[in-house]
């Protein structure tokens, strides 16, 4: 089954059901986002990045949250939503540890992407800036987790949900305090990491590194 909408100036016909972000991402047109993944069974929401205009809605919404109608007409590109997509990667900036030389991710990252497409600085001087007051976690025997550069999009829970079963990463931590932390569901001498680097490959920012990189 198929409805049929209308995004700035394209006439699609989409499968009944999707997110106007599927939608637009079959597509070809670019919405900003950094937590959704296919396969979710609930959109997490988190990022705060997808947000569309939808004609009828007062007020921008997020486009992973919001599921196409027939009939209905999307903005993907007004001051107001590129208004919030620009604070909201500016909050995410602003508790950041950008230092891209040194990063992994560097030429990679999500992040790089989202401020070159949303013309954003990576070093924004209109928040003020903080850090966790926590370094690097060696911990993991095949991983190093990086807290001041994750973006707690959740994807490494997800697909090592889906590859595992139960994840091994977790959040952890309260508000400005949370984390990602492993061995949530698992013994440490009896985890599945050795022959699996699924969460380094999808995390989209330099948080998550394997050891041997
Ligand atoms: S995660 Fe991205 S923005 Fe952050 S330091 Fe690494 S390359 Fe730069
Ligand atoms: S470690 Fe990477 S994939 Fe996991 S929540 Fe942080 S940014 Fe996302
Ligand atoms: S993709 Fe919609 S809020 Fe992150």
């Amino acid at each position: 089954m198929t409805v049929k909408i209308r995004v700035d100036e394209k006439q699609l016909e989409v499968k009944k059901g999707q997110s106007v972000l599927q939608a637009c991402l079959a597509n070809d047109i670019t919405i900003p986002n950094l937590c959704f993944m296919e396969g979710m069974s609930e959109p997490p929401a988190s990022c705060r990045l997808c947000f569309v205009q939808v004609a009828g809605m007062d007020k921008p919404v997020t486009s992973c949250t919001v599921e196409v109608a027939d009939g209905m007409v999307v903005h993907t590109d007004t001051p107001a939503v590129r208004r919030l997509q620009r604070s909201g990667l500016r909050l995410l900036l602003s508790v950041h540890e950008v230092d891209c030389k040194n990063c992994p991710a560097n030429k990679q990252c999500a992040l790089q992407d989202l401020a070159r497409f949303l013309n954003v600085g990576l070093k924004t001087k209109r928040f003020e800036h903080y850090l966790k007051d926590v370094g690097m976690d060696d911990s993991h025997p095949t991983l190093t987790h990086f807290p001041n550069r994750c973006v707690l999009c959740g994807k490494c829970i997800h697909v090592c949900r889906t590859t595992h079963d139960r994840p091994l990463p977790a959040l952890a931590g309260r508000g400005f305090d949370t984390v990602i932390n492993f061995y949530g569901a698992w013994e440490p001498d009896n985890i599945p990491c050795n022959d699996c680097s699924a969460c380094a490959d999808i995390c989209p920012v330099g948080a998550l590194v394997l050891k041997s990189d």
